[in-house]
């Protein structure tokens, strides 16, 4: 989005806003959504991502209140504002899309940070249930306007923490950091490298435009939640096989120890599995961080593929739509490609030749259409700015 839309989509949701609580917001705000280059179910195992932030945000314009008030209101669902009371605020007692930022309210306060309650408009370029971290950019929003609103002086990691445990404990999904740091910490044209046990970070330059790359990204437009069991069941069987192995956490089992601890895992088959794909992703990531700084973009594209693989087979996420968005953008000369995200549906990522990028769409599509599924919807993804203050 560039510097003009910012400032119109900007103008649109004041005016919103001042239809909606008759009077001027006092700022607006924007977090964006997320794609994954690499490092996938990573975070929950104390590991390395590499996501960037989407040009596509959540937006928000706030003003606080101080009468314990809490009112919400989305463009994208009819109807009025919801209005909530922040004292009556509790863990899993709502399920509807207001629990994202009433959880971060929730999150602050538990926290012990005075918020006192606000009246809040949102609208939203994230698709959602597309596996682009719509969620994240709600919650990361919602938590940056409050912390500037009630000068909270929270920094973007710890920002990304609360966000987490809105998201883990009010809404009740296990997720992982990645998504809400993206969200919060991402910078235009970059990478981000961040190692999940501490988050340290590294932002990796990734621009892939001026190498004559593209990054697709391909909207299987299968829906998924991640409060439902399957992505739990694998957040539990890694916990199991970090126990079973007397870690930590399966960051703690080294590449080079990966046969010797799948022999300790004996009969257990599916811990086995899931074990080999957190620690060959591991070493995934580091692997396309290195690439990226001795040879450039176009050499990770089969360690995007092989990432692919590991899902599908070991860890077992992937979905007929999925694979085939991936077969078909290899097949049609694409460099590399590979599920993103939560699994079970939502997106992929193609790495391609610009000029290639004309085509390989086309044969997505029709692939799509011969094998009956929905259409997807195709789009570049540029790396873009993190979560910040729009006017
Ligand atoms: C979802 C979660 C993240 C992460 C990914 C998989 O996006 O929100 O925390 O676990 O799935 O890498």
């Amino acid at each position: 989005m560039g510097a003009g839309a910012g400032a119109e989509a900007a103008r649109q949701v004041r005016d919103t806003f001042a239809e909606l609580y008759g009077g001027a917001p006092q700022g607006v705000w924007a977090a964006p959504g997320r794609v994954n280059l690499i490092g996938e179910h990573t975070d929950y195992n104390d590991g390395f991502v590499m996501p960037f932030a989407l040009p596509h945000v959540t937006t928000a314009a706030l003003a606080r209140r101080d009468d314990g008030v809490l009112r919400l209101h989305s463009a994208d669902v009819p109807g009025g504002p919801v209005e909530l009371r922040v004292e009556d605020l509790a863990p899993q007692s709502d399920t509807n899309w207001t629990a994202y930022p009433a959880g971060v309210v929730w999150a602050l306060r538990e926290a012990g940070h005075p918020v006192t309650g606000a009246d809040v408009h949102l609208t939203s370029t994230v698709p959602s249930g597309a596996g682009l971290s719509s969620s994240a950019a709600l919650e990361v929003v919602v938590a940056l306007a409050l912390n500037d609103l009630f000068g909270l002086g929270i920094e973007g990691r710890q920002l990304a923490r609360l966000c987490q445990r809105a998201e883990n404990v009010y809404v009740g999904a296990p997720t992982g950091i990645m998504d809400q740091t993206a969200s919060a910490c991402c910078t235009d044209g970059h990478a981000l490298f961040l190692d999940t046990r501490d988050l340290a970070q590294r932002q990796i330059p990734f621009d892939l435009a001026r190498e004559g790359l593209r990054l697709l990204v391909v909207d299987t437009r299968v829906q998924h939640a991640h409060s439902d069991g399957e992505y739990g069941k694998r957040r539990a069987g890694c916990e199991k096989g970090a126990a079973l192995l007397g870690v930590d956490a399966l960051r703690d089992v080294a590449y080079a120890g990966l046969d010797a601890a799948l022999a300790r895992l004996g009969d257990e088959a599916e811990v086995r599995r899931l074990v080999r794909h957190i620690v060959t992703e591991n070493e995934r990531v580091e692997r396309v961080v290195s690439l990226l700084e001795s040879a450039g973009p176009r050499a990770i594209g089969p360690v995007l593929t092989e990432g692919h693989a590991s899902l599908r087979d070991d860890f077992r996420i992937s979905c007929p739509e999925l694979d085939l968005a991936v077969d078909t953008a290899l097949s049609s000369g694409a460099l590399g490609a590979r599920m993103t995200g939560g699994g079970f549906g939502g997106s992929a990522i193609v790495l391609a030749e610009e000029s290639d990028v004309p085509s390989l769409t086309e044969a997505i599509e029709a692939a799509f259409a011969t094998a009956g599924h929905t259409a997807p919807r195709v789009f570049e993804a540029v790396p873009s700015a993190g979560a910040r203050r729009i006017a």
